[in-house]
């Protein structure tokens, strides 16, 4: 990882350890986010839930590794203009696009395809963002829920959802909060 972006994230995990709304992936989780990318070779990568921006700088620094970029999403402006700085200082701003809004909305302009796919916003959220995306996931690509085992019964139904459907193989992971993810196989 490059001394820039090391250097930002130290920074970040000193700015968002007093923020009770940052709402950030535990570390170890972020790391292993940063080693799934690095390992299957995502390019294209899509973040739901950018809050300030702690897990962008390990997925954006993975993608831009393999030669890709990441757009992130975030309903709170402010939260974004303190995202994109990090991403500046970071120097991955040219890799890591913020877009401000609501994520239904927002992922309907978004073309896509996407390979990676980080849903870390509203829980109830999960089952339309997945279904918007359905048709934008390219073989192979991972749908990944953050918070699968901590806060599983505010997914809605989603998490059993997904883990039924053939055209994705979904495992639970207990890596920080749990993820779950999904990897379409057809
Ligand atoms: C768990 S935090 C994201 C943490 C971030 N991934 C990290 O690890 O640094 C969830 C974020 O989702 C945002 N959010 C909640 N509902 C949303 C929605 N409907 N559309 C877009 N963003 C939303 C919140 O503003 C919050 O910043």
């Amino acid at each position: 990882m490059e001394e820039r972006v090391r250097r930002t994230i130290e920074q970040v995990r000193a700015f968002i350890a007093d923020k009770p709304d940052a709402w950030a992936l535990p570390e170890e989780a972020a790391r292993f986010l940063h080693a799934w990318i690095l390992a299957t070779g995502a390019k294209r990568g899509l973040e739901i839930g950018t809050s300030y921006g702690w897990s962008g700088l390990w997925l954006g620094s993975a993608l831009r590794a393999n030669g890709g970029s990441l757009i992130t999403i975030d309903v709170e402006p402010r939260k974004s203009r303190v995202a994109l700085s990090h991403f500046q200082q970071a120097g991955l701003s040219t890799h890591i696009e913020v877009v401000t809004g609501d994520a239904a909305a927002a992922i309907k302009d978004l073309a896509g395809p996407f390979d990676f796919v980080l849903n870390d916003a509203d829980k109830a959220g999960s089952r339309r963002y997945f279904d918007l995306l359905l048709h934008k996931m390219l073989p192979r690509g991972a749908f990944i829920s953050d918070n699968a085992i901590s806060h599983a019964g505010a997914f809605d139904g989603f998490l059993s959802h997904v883990q039924s459907r053939e055209d994705f193989y979904s495992v639970t992971v207990p890596v920080g909060n749990g993820f779950e993810i999904a990897v379409k196989v057809s």
